[in-house]
Formats: structure tokens, C-alpha cells, sequence
């Protein structure tokens, strides 16, 4: 467990990610017992909190989020409120003496939950007052996707954190992979024999791989529309990594590096997209509407919606297309995969029902976190005729707790475990493959498609699939 004396400081505190995400993940850590009595959680934010007032405004947020709230009063003793500006290095001097006065054995977490262009700001001024020195205890820092804005900022940024920081201080978070599901695909594929023998081009006609949401830019446009677009917001993190973990090679171990070594294989080994062929390999949208939303620069070309076929050139996967899509103000709130295996070698009951329909394999991420296999079998009855029926499991009981993403997370970063975490290669590799994609729709001047508000995409995303008979899978 994280029983480990230290103290998590939250840079951002009063923003959506800490409120919604971070502080109920500590609650809900604290209420497991996994949170040392002497940890303190220090917020930091220009907003001008005091401890008391600090404490009453999560008190208030928090409050229901565990039935009974009997822990509550004793997770909220745990807070503390630094008011200040990161750019000022007062600031800084104010927070080391918080860190001197506390008794956290001197182990510290620095958590990134604000802009990206405030890390290196950020960064500095720690160090210039010497809190990311390991002294005594350690300093840990968690940045937040996207690591950068493409490979030459990503870069930029690990030189600046480099100056300060040894890579195993730094904890690249991309929360997709802290979700149950997403680590249950390495369960399915290396705990079990029957997956592993077909999982390559013999038997595998292609993958797909879905997040959809049915929220928009949801307050949260201005950002967006800067920084964001689906492919950077989505795909170059979360997806490439859904990808990578049902690509990889068995790694040799369940350690970081292990583990890290094989993903970093997968992505390196992504064929760069043709983007003189870009409108069939890469598709772009907007939802009807994205214009008018307030933040958005007006005549924006950011995509709410995009589609990209990939292929992997390594043994395994050599010309099996993975297709990723992701979009928001799409019809379902759904995050799949789905392998569409290869049909039977011989038709044998070719004209007697569904005989010609190829076996699926589909992996729900969320919001249910089934696994379900597409098989033909025969109709009772008198006659020789087939159908599809699907063999349905529910990876969770009923009843059972499903723990949040960031829950376990900030676990590991107490722990100290960074299996979880992206490595820096992982991430360059990851630029390297949207970053092409995303500098030829920058120079397009045509503005991207558009799609209904509650529909699934652009028509024209079937174009990634080429001439082929392929479509897109919505459900489970
Ligand atoms: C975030 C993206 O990283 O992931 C958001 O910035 C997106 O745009 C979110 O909505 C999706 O994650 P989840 O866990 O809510 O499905």
C-alpha cells in the first residue's frame, strides 16, 4: 500500500482536473486507507483561499461522494491552501517554507494540473529554490498530457525538465492507461493461451479502436481550440497507447521498464502515414455547431472528430490496418476495441446463413467493460442453417467497486511505480506518428467536415478503409 509518509502539492488545485478527478481520488484513497496519517495535501491556485476556506469549498464537492461521508472530516484535516502566482518566485520561497514546516519526511509530490506552457515555468522555480534536490526524502513530479504541443515542444520541454529532474522523477500521466480496462488488455492477451496464438496478420483481418463521447468541448473550448484537436487531445496519447498494449510483444517482466520497452517497440514501429495520400488514410471533423461555441476562434480549424488508419511493420502485424477514431458530440459515450478476425478458409456453409460473417473479438474499455466473442453456430432446428451468436462476459461483478483511473495512479506515484507511466521515448514515438498528420491539415486550407451533433462522425470517415468491405463498429 502507499502508507508512505509524504505530501502531494497540487499545482492548479482549483481547476476542473483536480476538482473532479484528483481531489476525489485522494478522498477515495484516504477512505481505503492507502494514505499515510501524516500525509498532507497542499492546493495551489491564485484563488485566494485560505486553509479554512479551502477546506469548506472541497468539503462541499466531496461531500456524498463515499456513502456515510465517516471519512470525510478526517481527509479534509489533511488539506492546505498556498495562494500565489507561479510566475512569482515569491511563490516558490512561500512554498518551500511550507514543505520545511511539514512533516512529510520530506518526500514530496509536485502534481502538474495546469496549462501546459506554465510546466517550464513551473519546473524552474522549484528548483531555483532547491525543492526538486533529493536531499533527504525523494521529489517526485506528475505532468499531465500532452507532454508538449508536437515532437520539437515535447523536446524542448524534456531539455528544460533534464536540467532539474533525472527521468525517474518525472511521471508522464496519461490516465487512460490507470483504467481497469485498459490494463486488463494485457491480462486478456498474456494470461491466457487461447487470444495469443491468433494475434497476428495469419489470423487477424484488422483492429479498431473507438472513444467516442457524446459531450462537446464542454466549457472547456478556448483550451481546446488552442491546444487541443482530437488527434493531439486524443489519439497521440490515449489511443496510440490502447494500440500499443494490444500490439506489444510479451514483455519479459511486469517492471516499468519492461513493459515501457515493449509499447516503445510497437509505436516506433508505426509506418509513417503517406500524407500525400492523407484524405484516405486520415479524416478531420467538427460537430455542427463546435464554431460557435464560446472561445472558439472564429473560421477554427480544430477538429472535434478525427479517424486515422495505422499500420504496424513488424512481424506480427504486417498489413493489418488498425483504425482509431475518437470524436466528442458523437451519438454514445463508448471507449472499444474491436478485431475483426479473418474469415474461414473454406466456405462450407456458404448460402445457409451467417456462414460468411467473420469472428469479432470486441473489448469494451468503457462504459461497460465486457469482453464478447462474435461466433457463427448452427440454428436448432431441422435444417443445416447458421447464425451469429455472441459469448458475453462482464470483466466486473455487480456490486463491485470500480476504482478510478487516477485512483490508482496517484497510488503508483507514492509507490513510486512507473509501469504505468509513459517513458519519454514512448512519447516522442508518439508524436512522431500524429505529428505528420496533424502539419498537413495545418497547411490545408479547406476546413475540416462536418458532422450532426449526436451522429457517429463524418460519412466520409469510412474512407480510411479504403476499397475494402470494412466499416465502422458502434457497439459492443
Ligand atoms: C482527456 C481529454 O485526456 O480525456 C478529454 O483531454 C477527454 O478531452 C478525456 O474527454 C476522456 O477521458 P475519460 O476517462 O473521461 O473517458
Amino acid at each position: 500500500c502507499g502508507n508512505i509518509s509524504h505530501a502531494y502539492v497540487i499545482f492548479g488545485a482549483t481547476g476542473n482536473l483536480a476538482t473532479h478527478k484528483l481531489l476525489p481520488a485522494l478522498y477515495q484513497l484516504h477512505c481505503q486507507g492507502q494514505l499515510a496519517a501524516d500525509v498532507e495535501i497542499l492546493g495551489c491556485g491564485r484563488s485566494p483561499f485560505t486553509q479554512a476556506t479551502w477546506q469548506a469549498e472541497v468539503r462541499a464537492k466531496l461531500v456524498g461522494l463515499v456513502e456515510g461521508d465517516a471519512h470525510l472530516d478526517g481527509f479534509i484535516q489533511r488539506l492546505d491552501y498556498l495562494a500565489g502566482s507561479l510566475t512569482d518566485p515569491g511563490f516558490y520561497q512561500a512554498l518551500h517554507t511550507w514543505v520545511g514546516d511539514n512533516g512529510c519526511e520530506n518526500n514530496v509530490i509536485f502534481y502538474l494540473s495546469v496549462s501546459p506552457d506554465l510546466y517550464v515555468g513551473v519546473t524552474d522555480g522549484l528548483a531555483n529554490v532547491g525543492l526538486l534536490q533529493e536531499t533527504s526524502g525523494w521529489r517526485r513530479m506528475v505532468i499531465e498530457k500532452p507532454f508538449g504541443y508536437d515532437l520539437p515542444s515535447a523536446q524542448a520541454l524534456q531539455r528544460s525538465l533534464e536540467q532539474h529532474l533525472k527521468e525517474e522523477q518525472i511521471y508522464r500521466i496519461d490516465h487512460y492507461v490507470g483504467k481497469a480496462s485498459v490494463q486488463n488488455l494485457l491480462v486478456l492477451r498474456f494470461a491466457n493461451v487461447i487470444l495469443e496464438p491468433l494475434w497476428n496478420r495469419h489470423y487477424i483481418d484488422h483492429v479498431q479502436i473507438t472513444h467516442s463521447e457524446t459531450v462537446g468541448v464542454d466549457g472547456r473550448a478556448s483550451y481546446y481550440d488552442r491546444s487541443g484537436g482530437a488527434m493531439r487531445d486524443m489519439i497521440q496519447s490515449h489511443l496510440l497507447q490502447v494500440l500499443a498494449l494490444l500490439a506489444m510483444e510479451p514483455p519479459v517482466s511486469q517492471t516499468a521498464e519492461a513493459l515501457r520497452d515493449e509499447k516503445v517497440k510497437v509505436l516506433k514501429s508505426i509506418r509513417p502515414v503517406d500524407v500525400s495520400q492523407l484524405a484516405t488514410h486520415a479524416v478531420r471533423a467538427q460537430y455542427a455547431g463546435y464554431q460557435q461555441e464560446e472561445g472558439v476562434t472564429a473560421g477554427s480549424h480544430t477538429e472535434t472528430y478525427a479517424a486515422l488508419q495505422l499500420y504496424v511493420d513488424n512481424w506480427r502485424w504486417q498489413g493489418v490496418p488498425f483504425y482509431l477514431r475518437t470524436g466528442k458530440g458523437l451519438a454514445e459515450k463508448r471507449s472499444m476495441v474491436s478485431v475483426c478476425f479473418k474469415p474461414a478458409p473454406v466456405s462450407l456453409f456458404q448460402g445457409q446463413g451467417a456462414s460468411a460473417l467473420p469472428n469479432w473479438l470486441m473489448i469494451g474499455i468503457q462504459p461497460e467493460d465486457a469482453v464478447r466473442m462474435e461466433i457463427t453456430a448452427k440454428v436448432p432446428g431441422l435444417e443445416m442453417r447458421t447464425r451469429q451468436i455472441t459469448m458475453d462476459a462482464s470483466v466486473s461483478s455487480p456490486g463491485e467497486r470500480k476504482a478510478e483511473a487516477y485512483e490508482e495512479l496517484l497510488l503508483d506515484v507514492i509507490k513510486g511505480d512507473r509501469a504505468l507511466f509513459l517513458r519519454y521515448d514512448e512519447v516522442t514515438a508518439a508524436w512522431q506518428v500524429v505529428d505528420p498528420v496533424m502539419q498537413a491539415w495545418s497547411l490545408d486550407e479547406h476546413p475540416p467536415l462536418q458532422y450532426p451533433l449526436g451522429s457517429w462522425g463524418p460519412k466520409a470517415a469510412e474512407r480510411v478503409f479504403g476499397d475494402s468491405l470494412r466499416v465502422w463498429r458502434h457497439s459492443l
